[in-house]
């Protein structure tokens, strides 16, 4: 083999890495768009394929690590593509968290390898990671399971962990884990690796615990994040440029996210973290049940509501978590439908943290195979909201609340929201005069233009299918049904 021969195989593996690192940038870019994040995932897959073959390409010759490499690849493909096929959107979120976790749980476990097998003395460098893999790698999974397991419903949020005695106990934890990062660089592979190991994953589970359901999903997201920290960690520890630079971009990606979402629900992420449950439930509204001293309230029947959609040009529709409860995805898609076939324009008002996870809107109107062209994020629907002749809110409340802009004294106040108090006709959907998360009232009910269309989401839009196929609707061809309107 000459010299040039020689460099080439020596390069080969971090062309290889450095290609896979690419392809994962730009999968990550690309997952910012609905319309490109299907591609986009299939791209950050691809570099994940190839991050594989840029290991078993740099084996030494007769080594057996290729059986570990191509079962480990095997296996964790086969469970990720079963998981794919099987889980519904609805279960997206724990789903997230329990992969969050197996990344945690994979950088601990690499750090460890090296910390307990690795025969040479690890150097300074590896000594440090290995306590920032173990710690971050450990709080990661044990998180994330906490997370997985509430959303899922299998735990509750135990009544001692809202009282101060969870900060002495997390603090006490912190102080064990200081103790253990302290004593591991000096001796890898005794007991100081041990106590950091069982205090960390004890500390994931304490910060976890008592965070309140509709919390979760700004949780899942930070955890998001530290499993990327953790894997850059593990790729100082092993030497992997690939892992350092992937995981620096989840790391960044979920630390973004999550400012992206605390931003959007007015709330700091010190509150969401050691606020604990507090004013959070993740159940169909705050329980705030009262009618909150309206005293100006308008409400119509679905018939009234279809005579303004029969005679509108341009209608919006604005989902909320309600939307989600009533799973009335597909009945509003018919109904756009049918409207459309009238000669509407129609368009859905897309809030950053409507509903109870990122992209929840997104998720399920995206189900009922709603066109993403017609999801309009909020700075784009804003303008138009003026313009629209019927505005439909179907179960959202606090996103629409217009106290968030002229109410300091509103726990909203500083939220950004859609701003449908701007348009000519409002309809609200829901069931009651009750609350939405923050639990409070919501001042777009009391306006002239607004009429409540009290109902289940789903029984009312079915409601107004009935009505407007009645009147006819969707029946005469576009051109004529748009030129009868004006
Ligand atoms: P909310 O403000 O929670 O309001 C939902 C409304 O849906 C309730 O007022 C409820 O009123 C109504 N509803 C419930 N079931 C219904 C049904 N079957 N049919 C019709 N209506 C129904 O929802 P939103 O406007 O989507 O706002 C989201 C809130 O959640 C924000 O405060 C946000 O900060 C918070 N949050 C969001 C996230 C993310 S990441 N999306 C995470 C955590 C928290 P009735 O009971 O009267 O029907």
């Amino acid at each position: 083999m000459d010299l040039s021969q020689m460099d080439l195989m020596e390069v080969f593996p971090y062309a290889i890495d450095l290609v896979a690192v690419l392809l994962l940038a730009l999968g990550i870019k690309g997952l910012s768009k609905v319309s490109s994040a299907r591609s986009a995932n299939g791209l950050a897959a691809l570099a994940l394929g190839l991050a594989v073959v840029g290991l078993l390409v740099q084996l030494q010759p007769g080594s057996t690590a290729w059986l570990w490499i191509a079962a480990g690849t095997a296996l964790g493909g086969l469970a990720g593509l079963i998981t794919a096929q099987r889980v519904p959107m609805t279960a997206m979120p724990e789903t997230v968290a329990l992969f969050n976790g197996c990344g945690g749980m994979a950088s601990l476990l690499v750090a460890l390898g090296v910390a307990l097998f690795q025969s040479s003395e690890p150097n300074l460098v590896s000594r440090i990671s290995i306590v920032i893999s173990v710690f971050v790698g450990a709080i990661t999974f044990s998180g994330s399971i906490v997370a997985m397991a509430k959303l899922q419903g299998w735990l509750d949020t135990p009544g001692w962990t809202q009282s101060s005695l969870r900060h002495a106990v997390n603090l006490a934890l912190a102080g064990l884990c200081l103790v253990g990062a302290i004593g591991l660089p000096i001796e890898p592979s005794g007991w100081a690796l041990w106590l950091l190991l069982a205090a960390s994953t004890l500390l994931g589970i304490g910060v976890t615990l008592p965070i309140g359901g509709a919390d979760m999903p700004v949780v899942i997201s930070l955890l998001n994040s530290y499993s990327g920290v953790a894997a850059a960690a593990a790729g100082f520890v092993v030497g992997s440029q690939l892992l350092i630079v992937a995981g620096a971009m989840v790391g960044a990606a979920g630390l973004i996210l999550t400012q992206v979402m605390c931003t959007a629900m007015n709330r700091s992420l010190v509150s969401v973290l050691f606020g604990g449950a507090l004013g959070a439930t993740s159940g169909g509204g705050s329980g705030a049940s009262s009618d909150a001293g309206y005293t100006r309230i308008t409400s119509c029947s679905a018939e009234e509501c279809a005579m303004a959609l029969e005679q509108a040009e341009r209608v919006v529709f604005v989902p909320g978590y309600g939307l989600a409860v009533a799973q009335a995805q597909h009945s509003l898609r018919e109904l756009s439908k049918l409207l459309e076939a009238h000669g509407v324009e129609v368009s859905y008002a897309i809030h950053p943290v409507a509903g109870r996870m990122p992209g929840h809107m997104n998720v399920l109107l995206a189900e009922a195979d709603v066109p993403y062209e017609q999801l309009l994020e909020m700075d784009i629907i804003n303008p138009e909201f003026p313009r629209a002749d019927v505005v439909i809110v179907l179960g959202a409340n606090d996103v629409v609340n217009p106290d968030a802009k002229t109410d300091p004294t509103s726990p909203l106040y500083g939220m950004p929201v859609l701003e449908v108090d701007q348009a000519r006709q409002v309809f609200v959907v829901k069931r009651s005069l009750g609350a939405g998360y923050a639990g409070i009232a919501n001042a777009l009910f009391e306006l002239p233009q607004t009429a409540m269309v009290f109902g289940d989401a789903k029984a009312v839009l079915n409601g107004l299918l009935t009505e407007l196929r009645g009147m006819g609707v969707g029946k005469t061809p576009v051109g004529s049904a748009a030129k009868a309107k004006t």
